[in-house]
């Protein structure tokens, strides 16, 4: 799940299908996540809810102080992911972290030569933001298809994670694209599971069941 919101993610691990929850500072900030301190505490909330990965993220733009971030996050829950973006200063962010065995998420990934670039500087995950590059006219599956189909070709086990999913053909699209994972929005998560057939069918089978003098 792709949410800050203790609420939702409360709700979707209800379903059984939650493997994990990205969290970014535009998301802590909607729940009114204001600190460190209290991002800590709402990310360790999640931990409590979720047995998975649970990506949070620095707000340094520098090397050393992604380094010291990524530690300090590191330390928080027992299965943590730290965001990294995809800059020059996160490389060399991820190339320490990953070395220490700390899992990388890394963000903001926009190309095929930026992941590579973080897959050689040992992410554990990339994702590429496929609903801001549709913002922009351009085709972010695409941008999945393509970095599936070179890390294949390279046996890169960087798992590819599809991103800024804004609706729910973008969670079919990425699977089809070959993403290991997707990170949904609440919303887009119980869209996922909608189909007005399965509702009338349901309806059917119970007002038939009544019909017969049944309850
Ligand atoms: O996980 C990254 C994602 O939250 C970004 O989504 O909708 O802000 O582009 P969006």
């Amino acid at each position: 799940m792709d949410t800050a919101n203790i609420q939702e993610i409360r709700d979707g691990a209800r379903m059984g299908v939650i493997s994990g929850v990205t969290t970014n500072p535009s998301l802590a900030s909607a729940e009114g996540i204001g600190s460190s301190e209290s991002y800590k505490a709402a990310v360790r909330e999640i931990s409590d809810i979720v047995d998975g990965p649970i990506s949070v993220e620095v707000i340094s733009l520098d090397a050393p102080g992604m380094v010291a971030e990524g530690r300090d996050i590191a330390g928080w829950i027992p299965n943590p992911w730290v965001k990294i973006p995809s800059t020059v200063a996160g490389f060399e962010a991820i190339s320490i972290l990953s070395k220490e065995g700390i899992k990388v998420n890394q963000t903001l990934c926009f190309s095929v030569n930026q992941a590579l670039l973080g897959a050689q500087a040992g992410s554990t995950a990339v994702s590429p933001f496929i609903g801001r590059l549709d913002d922009i006219g351009l085709e972010g599956i695409d941008l999945i298809r393509d970095i599936v189909s070179v890390y294949a070709k390279h046996n890169i086990e960087t798992k590819v994670l599809a991103a800024s999913i804004r609706h729910t053909l973008h969670c079919t699209m990425a699977a089809q694209a070959g993403a290991h994972i997707a990170t949904v929005p609440y919303k887009t998560l119980l869209q996922m599971a909608q189909h007005p057939l399965t509702d009338s069918g349901v309806a059917r089978f119970k007002s038939d069941w009544e019909k017969s003098g049944n309850s």
